[in-house]
């Protein structure tokens, strides 16, 4: 096999779907330390809590005890190197998560055993629906009082509508919680939360008679319901599971690092690797010898001190290397990245090489757009990149009119970002803001404050929905000039229309029936 198919292969790109306090964060740090990536466990945790300022780019990060940005962390573990990839997890910023989850090739969804499937559980397994993404389930906090594991598999089965395959089951819960049967290799791990690494002892073998030394009468209950278990639940199916229609399922504690080690070696072992990409000439495979790559998320102002902000890059086939010349599909440039960066757990490194499967950083000057394709000089074009309609629309406004021209520059930049969307109606001054959560507006008016140093508040304006107009330059001028005051341009240099609300809408369709009015603007 050759090195460059030999590298990319042992790639595993993966991110963690969870609804907030599932666990996310817990389990994150307990990969990396798992992994070797972390000396001690607490980083990440500290860096939520605000403890210290590891990768901590955000003060607002802190101030909510919520993650707003999306990080990469990567790691070698066993004969594999790993890309996690950090979403964020409140229910209110979305659109950064389903950014992020098209640059992965497989999930794991953690779900919490006293609450089970969650509102944003959902929303983002049907995310992963969209791309077929392969999910591992993990179900956390045993050591809590939760719902019987029966009961929450039937619960993924049915709200989420996808199969699942235990492939661990739990002996007991909350204060009984002993550990882990392993349904395949016919072992059982014992749970110590005072053991380093969670696990006390493991045996072999479910008739082993130390099981019913250590657990006693609950030995015989855990033989009943494996018999049980067996029977009622499915088997794991690698294709079904590389399909994204079965999911297998592993039990822990995230906080007591049970069931960590487990789940790991389940990614490094059946997890799949970089996957073929549609664009729009055809599908790129992974291991063609030329690079190709597209841009999932902007990043700006990282490091506060320099004015810097970093496209990343999934690579989606062949190798990158330092002082590679790409191109810039969109605009047909060709860039030389002498400064590509890579995110180590701990701090951010020069990129050597990169292979398909790795993010890179591209540190820029706002000449890079979100969801744009690089090559070795190809015509492509990555397709699937979504974009998102804007439920929720505010007006900014200043404290000190005259920081006008900052306040634009900081909105400028925020929205290419894709923090929020920015929409200048043509026939006022007024800059407008969508957003798909409240919080965004609150990340904006956060990052204008410390970033671009502009007080600005937002207030609610007259504004229902967004349509993208795409039509003759014709008919494009004629619907401006009936109806200039609803006619805006967006963050892109693309016109929308701002409607009051539907009924509005819908007649300006009626009369304009050779324009088409789009949800959202196409990325590309
Ligand atoms: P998130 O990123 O998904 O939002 O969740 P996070 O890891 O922050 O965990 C949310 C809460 O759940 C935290 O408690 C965390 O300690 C707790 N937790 C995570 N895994 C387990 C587990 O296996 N068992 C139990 N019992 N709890 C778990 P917190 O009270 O918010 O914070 P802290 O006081 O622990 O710092």
């Amino acid at each position: 096999m050759s090195h460059l198919a030999d590298e990319i292969r042992r790639r595993r790109t993966f991110a963690i779907i969870a609804h907030p306090d599932a666990g996310k964060t817990t389990l994150t740090e307990k990969l990396l330390w798992f992994g070797g990536a972390i000396l001690m466990a607490g980083a990440v945790r500290a860096r939520k809590s605000g403890k210290h300022a590891t990768s901590d780019w955000m003060e607002l990060e802190k101030q909510r005890g919520i993650s707003v940005t999306s990080s990469v962390m990567q790691f070698p573990y066993r004969d594999c190197m790993i890309n996690l990839l950090d979403t964020p997890g409140h229910e209110d910023f979305s659109e950064d998560t389903y950014r992020t989850l098209t640059a992965v090739d497989s999930a794991v969804m953690v779900i919490d055993s006293v609450k089970g499937v969650e509102a944003q559980t959902i929303k983002l397994l049907n995310v992963c629906r969209l791309r077929d993404t392969p999910i591992v389930t993990f179900v956390n906090k045993l050591d809590r009082d939760g719902r019987p594991p029966i009961e929450l598999l039937d619960e993924i089965e049915s709200v989420l509508n996808i199969e699942c395959a235990p492939i661990t089951w739990p002996i007991g819960m909350g204060e009984l919680f002993r550990g882990v049967y392993h349904l395949y290799d016919d072992t059982i791990s014992f749970f110590d939360p005072k053991a380093e690494k969670g696990t006390a002892e493991i045996i072999q073998g479910l008739d082993n008679p130390r099981l019913d030394e250590l657990i006693g009468e609950q030995a015989e209950e855990l033989r009943l319901e494996v018999e049980l278990v067996r029977g009622a639940s499915h088997t794991f199916d690698l294709d079904a599971y590389l399909a994204g229609r079965q999911c297998p399922v592993f039990f822990g504690s995230a906080a007591n690092n049970f069931g960590v080690q487990s789940l790991l070696d389940a990614i490094v072992e059946r997890a799949p690797g970089p996957k073929p990409r549609p664009a729009e000439s055809r599908a790129v495979d992974p291991f063609e010898e030329k690079f190709s790559g597209f841009i999932f998320k902007i990043q700006a102002n990282m490091d506060p001190k320099h004015r810097d902000r970093i496209a990343f890059l999934r690579v989606c086939s062949g190798r990158f290397e330092r002082g590679m010349k790409i191109r810039q599909v969109a605009g047909g440039k060709s860039i030389a990245v002498n400064n590509a960066i890579t995110f180590m757990a701990r701090d951010r490194n020069t990129t050597d090489e990169a292979y398909a499967g790795d993010i890179i950083g591209i540190p820029n000057h706002g000449t890079i757009r979100l969801g744009e394709t690089f090559s070795e000089g190809e015509n492509l074009r990555f397709t699937g990149i979504p974009s998102f309609a804007p439920e929720i629309f505010q007006r900014a406004i200043l404290r000190n009119p005259l920081k006008l021209k900052q306040l634009q520059k900081g909105l400028q930049q925020l929205a290419e970002e894709g923090a929020a969307q920015l929409f200048r109606p043509i026939s006022s001054n007024d800059l407008i803001l969508g957003a798909v959560g409240n919080l965004q507006f609150d990340v904006v008016a956060h990052r204008l404050a410390h970033e671009y140093a502009v007080e600005a508040i937002f207030e609610p304006v007259s504004v229902a929905t967004a349509r993208w107009l795409h039509g003759s330059d014709e008919q494009l001028k004629l619907l401006a000039d009936k109806y200039p005051q609803n006619i805006a341009i967006d963050g892109a240099g693309d016109q929308v229309y701002l409607a009051p609300n539907a009924v509005n809408l819908r007649l300006t369709q009626e009369r304009f029936p050779d324009v088409r009015f789009m949800e959202t603007r196409e990325v590309r």
